[in-house]
């Protein structure tokens, strides 16, 4: 298993995170639209930094809107080979003559993080900084990547995604809410047990500023594949149970669990992927910082 912090096996989530970037593609799409149009025109070709890139569906939005804006960089960072060269691969089958990408392997939590990666028009990072020991030195970090002028987007919480209903009609009714919860006590032992591990006693805007950073604001977009999904939502529904059940097993009640291996079962009668009332429906909040030019 590759090194990261937080004792996951990231290439395993591979697949699941490749199908999650596919049908969550058009809203991946207009945050990337929204953000490149939003850096400073003018100048040369826009370099983007996704930081913790996972499968790559940032990335390949981020390359598809510089092809379509006339051109730029994009660079891929993560921990995991595995998912580093699937991510380049995706992004550059995509990105066009005009856009350049690159895969850098990197731990976002080294000190020595904007030594290896080019000064950045545009740093993203989705989902990956909860995963470093100390948040705010990983804010401090990441603005240090940035050229003058340079944006930090920061992809952190939101709403807890939704995919079932009240009543399954299995177990008892619920279900959805006590896999989140299970889920936030994993979260919380998940980061306490990580070595060195600091708490960020502020929110991500303050943590921003705190790292030097001006302008800050956030906005938050919707994930939303409503019911009768298609089988592709359907089968992100089944990666979400799946991995909202493991993490937070510890967290289910005895019937739960019984309930959730009927569910993941595609055997059974109550298999949730042959259901066609599941769907898609959160919230993910972006926050924002501009270096000073
Ligand atoms: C939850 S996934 C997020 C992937 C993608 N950004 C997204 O939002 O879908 C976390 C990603 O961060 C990467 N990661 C975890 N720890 C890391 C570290 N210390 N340095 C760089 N990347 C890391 C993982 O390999 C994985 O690709």
């Amino acid at each position: 298993m590759a090194h990261t912090h937080d004792g996951i096996d990231w290439t395993e989530r591979l697949i699941a995170l490749r199908r999650a970037d596919e049908v969550d593609a058009e809203f991946n799409r207009a945050v990337a639209e929204r953000l490149v149009d939003s850096l400073a025109p003018g100048g040369s070709p826009p370099v983007v930094v996704d930081i913790g890139s996972g499968a790559g569906g940032m990335s390949v939005e981020f390359a598809r809107v510089l092809a379509a804006r006339g051109g730029g960089r994009v660079v891929l960072a993560d921990a995991v080979d595995e998912l580093l060269a699937a991510a380049v691969e995706r992004t550059r089958g995509v990105a066009g003559d005009a856009v350049r990408v690159d895969g850098v392997h990197v731990d976002a939590a080294d000190e020595g993080l904007p030594d290896v990666l080019p000064a950045a028009d545009l740093v993203w990072a989705s989902r990956v900084v909860h995963h470093l020991p100390d948040q705010q030195k990983a804010i401090d970090r990441l603005a240090r990547v940035l050229a003058p002028g340079g944006w930090l987007a920061v992809s952190e919480g939101g709403l807890a995604t939704r995919c079932l209903p009240w009543d399954l009609g299995i177990g008892e009714p619920g279900l959805g809410d006590r896999l989140t919860a299970a889920r936030d006590v994993w979260f919380r032992q998940m980061r306490s047990e990580m070595p060195g591990s600091v708490r960020l006693p502020v929110g991500w805007t303050s943590a921003l500023a705190a790292a030097g950073l001006v302008d800050t604001y956030s906005f938050s977009f919707l994930i939303d594949h409503p019911a009768p999904a298609a089988h592709a939502v359907r089968e992100s529904v089944v990666d979400w149970l799946s991995w909202m059940s493991g993490v937070g097993e510890d967290g289910l009640s005895e019937s739960d669990r019984r309930t959730v291996r009927r569910l993941l079962d595609p055997d059974d009668e109550a298999y949730v992927g042959a259901r066609d009332d599941v769907f898609v429906l959160g919230a993910s909040t972006v926050h924002l910082g501009r270096r000073k030019e």
